[in-house]
């Protein structure tokens, strides 16, 4: 074991990135809606003894990254949970910074974005942004609607229990006002009412960080989704991961409870 990993740090990472993306290339199933819990920026910036902001801005270089080997593998939805909503309750100075973080990520990344066919779309409770956060998120959205390649999700002080809540009282309204029938409500109509209405859901969900838990993350989306815990810390990840989390999927035998084939 200690050999192979020897073997491999010598190898340059972009190389070896390349070499796994050659790999699932042949393999063929590319999962076309791949989540990611991007998790560990804190503990990133604790290692090295910096502020915990300076890890979130770190994770940034990540985002850009998996958003580039997406694009290369061909993944056709990439969904990003990078502020929930129970992270409003950090303190105020982690919240301010990171909603700073999303001001530039988006003024750095908008015309790239646009130029590489990424569609970007903010879901979550957006009513709680700063406002020159939700301009920021307004813009990006809109320079890059008219994109097809890749459909980058961001999910932003986002709670998949109220992300349900919300779709609930939906279904009630509609009951109420006279033009749903209680027996009309079936999975479809649920999933109709969520953020993620147009996605299928997540074929492959990566929680980096070694943490073994899904933190309020698409909660129904995920019934039959596959998970891929990762023991990198988010700053640290980078497109081999994403390409050796995919090689991993492509292992993997999806059975939606039936028997096997
Ligand atoms: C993930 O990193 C980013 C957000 C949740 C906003 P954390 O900030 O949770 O980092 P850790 O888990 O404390 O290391
Ligand atoms: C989940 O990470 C939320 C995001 C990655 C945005 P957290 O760090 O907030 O989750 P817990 O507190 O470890 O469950
Ligand atoms: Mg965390």
């Amino acid at each position: 074991m200690r050999l192979v990993t020897a073997a491999r740090s010598s190898v340059h990472p972009e190389s070896l990135a390349d070499e796994l993306l050659a790999r699932l290339r042949v393999h063929g199933a590319i999962p076309r809606h791949v989540a990611i819990i991007m998790d560990g920026n804190g503990r990133w910036a604790r290692e090295r003894l910096l502020p915990r902001p300076l890890g979130h801005r770190s994770g940034m270089k990540a985002v850009r990254e998996v958003v580039e080997g997406a694009l290369q593998a061909g993944v056709e939805y990439l969904s990003l949970f990078a502020f929930s909503q129970e992270n409003w309750q950090r303190p105020a100075t982690e919240v301010g910074a990171l909603m700073s973080l999303l001001e530039e990520y988006i003024a750095r990344e908008v015309s790239e974005l646009r130029e590489q066919g990424v569609r970007v779309r903010v879901l979550g409770d957006l009513s709680r942004l700063t406002p020159a956060a939700a301009r920021a998120v307004e813009r990006v959205v809109g320079e890059t609607a008219a994109n097809e390649k890749l459909t980058l999700n961001l999910f932003i002080s986002y709670g998949s229990r109220a992300e349900l809540v919300r779709a609930m009282r939906a279904l009630a309204e509609d009951v109420a006002a006279g033009v749903l029938a209680p027996s009309d409500i079936d999975d479809a109509a649920i999933a109709a009412r969520l953020y993620t209405a147009d996605c299928p859901d997540p074929d492959l969900l990566i929680r980096t960080s070694g943490e073994l838990r899904i933190s309020n993350f698409l909660l129904w989306q995920i019934a039959y989704t596959e998970l891929f815990m990762s023991p990198v810390l988010w700053p640290d990840f980078g497109r081999r991961e994403l390409f050796e989390a995919i090689v991993a999927y492509q292992s993997r035998e999806r059975r939606f409870g039936r028997v096997s084939a």
